[in-house]
């Protein structure tokens, strides 16, 4: 198969890790006889200092010819988010990209294979089998309605609408249904409908694509419970469906569940094939240009662009089945090692996964 993908190392760890992901899917073209090709890009802090803003047009451009974007990640230091050069730069990036791609759903496996559990903060038996999809709405609700600060009668208020149609739930909602229709059929809607009309409105539109998908179990949850479901017994959830901040906030918290955000990729996808493909973690700049970053995740989010936007199964599961062989006979990086024990740098975990591959 031929393809272009369009890459975006962006800042910090984002271009050590991304080295990482070039070297496997140039392993991948070579086994399976495939001619996917890499256009680079700038983005963030890199392309402030080139162009002045952190997302260039001429970005922009080239992912529009491409078939997927494979992104690094962006950001400053977090003690530094005020200088031009920082300020915005996550914001300006990822929800530019979201924004200009039609990107409405993110999807994040949070998967623990066979012989993992040990990364996990969480106890063995309560975190064995967990095998997670979190399906989150990605541009609207509140992270995208109307934000203000004003004055009333002196006193400073701030306020922010979230706001959904129909439509935007519908979209993301027939992904997660489909999404639960191929794994093991199970569809845990998450909202505060106690509370919130948007998220009855999740409900409704729920409820009525649910007779489309009579074979997909479904069932309810409020956000506050889910959170602690998702500790106490993570591996009962099958696919999540949820609204923009709640999805936020669970996905991190189903990272830390897994042992890592260093291990979880995620996938922005549209209507079409297109998908961003990015680690969930950021730029990670106080470990940056010291070759000790865990590329699994961007390594992941490489196997998920495979399957998702070419339909490529089995390379797909060949990168996953690499990556867990190289876990399994204790290569790891040094986020996952424990105290004392021995860790391999960014590259050398790298060629491990890479020579389970040939
Ligand atoms: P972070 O995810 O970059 O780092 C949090 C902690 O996890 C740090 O101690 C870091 O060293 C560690 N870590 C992250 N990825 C790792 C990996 N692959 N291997 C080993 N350790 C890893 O989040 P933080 O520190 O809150 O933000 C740093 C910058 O990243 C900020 O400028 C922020 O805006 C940006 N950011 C960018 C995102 C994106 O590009 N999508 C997402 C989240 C944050
Ligand atoms: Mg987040």
């Amino acid at each position: 198969m031929k393809g272009t993908i369009a890459v975006l190392p962006g800042d910090g760890i984002g271009p050590e890790i991304m080295a990482s992901a070039v070297r496997v899917l140039d392993a991948i073209n070579k086994k399976y006889h495939h001619t996917f090709e890499t256009r680079d890009g700038v983005t963030g802090g890199v392309a402030y200092d080139k162009f002045g803003v952190h997302l260039p047009e001429e970005t922009v451009e080239m992912c529009k010819k491409a078939d997927a974007i494979l992104f690094g990640a962006v950001g400053g230091p977090v003690s530094d988010q005020e200088s031009p050069r920082w300020k915005d730069a996550e914001k300006n990036v990822i929800l530019g990209l979201r924004k200009k791609f039609n990107l409405f759903a993110n999807l994040r496996p949070l998967k623990v294979w066979p012989g993992t559990e040990i990364f996990s903060p969480l106890k063995p038996d309560i975190i064995a089998g967990m095998d997670v999809l979190i399906v989150r709405e990605l541009i609207a609700g509140l992270y995208f309605g109307p934000m203000r600060r004003y004055e009333v009668d002196g006193e400073i208020t701030a306020e922010e609408t979230s706001r959904y149609t129909w439509k935007e739930i519908a979209s993301v909602v027939r992904i997660a249904f489909v999404a639960a229709q191929k794994r093991r059929k199970r569809l845990t809607v998450v909202d505060k409908a106690n509370v919130l009309e948007t998220s009855r409105l999740w409900r409704d539109v729920a409820r009525s694509l649910h007779t489309e998908f009579p074979g997909v179990e479904m069932d309810f949850m409020f956000v506050d419970n889910a959170a602690q479901q998702l500790v106490r017994s993570p591996a009962s959830f099958d696919v999540i469906a949820t609204d923009n901040m709640f999805g936020d906030i669970l996905s991190d918290l189903g990272g830390a569940v897994v042992g890592s955000l260093g291990l979880v990729p995620s996938a922005s996808i549209n209507d079409k094939k297109f998908g961003l493909y990015e680690p969930a973690h950021g730029s990670a700049p106080d470990i940056a240009g010291k070759n000790i970053a865990n590329p699994t995740a961007q390594i992941l989010s490489l196997a998920m662009l495979l399957r998702h936007t070419y339909d490529l199964d089995k390379e797909s599961g060949a990168i996953e089945g690499a990556v867990l062989s190289a876990w399994k006979a204790g290569k790891k990086t040094k986020d996952l090692a424990a105290k004392g024990e021995a860790s391999l740098s960014t590259q050398e975990f790298t060629s491990c996964v890479i020579e389970r591959l040939k």
